[in-house]
């Protein structure tokens, strides 16, 4: 069932709404607020919530570029518990890959653990494929694999 809610760009007021999701989601390994603030700066135009009727963020979704290797990156995704399965995670994505489509880049990759069949099975759909797996990727002793989608 798909709830009421559109997507559209960050706003700066969304910040403190997507860091409580953002810890909910990967707490102990959640990006801290004034990080969210930083990638609100520089990189707006590819980061995407999904809100409610009520303005309620009830995903989102952020990336980057990496010019040199002209790489685009997902670095963050997450929709809220009661409102998962109802297609906002991949909706949101579709939306972060048009936009990094549009830029000069060739592939765009992502890191996930291995045990997340969620998010793997998301990615799949939407063409990533996995190409390694690195066992300590956040110096953190938890094992990650990185996803590629190639796009030119
Ligand atoms: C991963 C996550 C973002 C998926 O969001 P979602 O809105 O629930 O996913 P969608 O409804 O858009 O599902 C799209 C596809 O993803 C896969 N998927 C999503 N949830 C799944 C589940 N519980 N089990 C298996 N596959 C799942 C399916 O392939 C699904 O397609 P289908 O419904 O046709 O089978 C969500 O589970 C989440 O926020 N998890 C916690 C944070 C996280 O792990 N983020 C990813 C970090 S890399």
């Amino acid at each position: 069932m798909e709830s009421n809610y559109k997507i559209r760009n960050v706003e700066k007021e969304d910040l403190t709404q997507i860091f409580q999701l953002e810890e909910e989601a990967f707490k102990p390994s959640h990006y801290p607020l004034f990080v969210l603030r930083q990638f609100y700066d520089i990189l707006s135009d590819l980061f995407f919530v999904a809100v409610n009727e009520h303005n309620q963020i009830k995903g989102y979704c952020f990336g980057g570029i990496d010019h040199n290797s002209k790489t685009g990156w997902v670095f963050a995704l997450a929709v809220t518990k009661p409102e998962q399965k109802r297609k906002i995670g991949q909706r949101i994505t579709i939306k972060l890959l048009e936009a990094l489509k549009n830029r000069d880049i060739n592939t765009i990759q992502l890191t996930t653990t291995p045990d997340n069949s969620s998010a793997i099975n998301l990615y799949e759909k939407l063409g990533f494929e996995k190409v390694t797996e690195t066992a300590d990727y956040y110096f953190d002793n938890v094992p990650r694999i990185i996803m590629r989608l190639k796009i030119k």
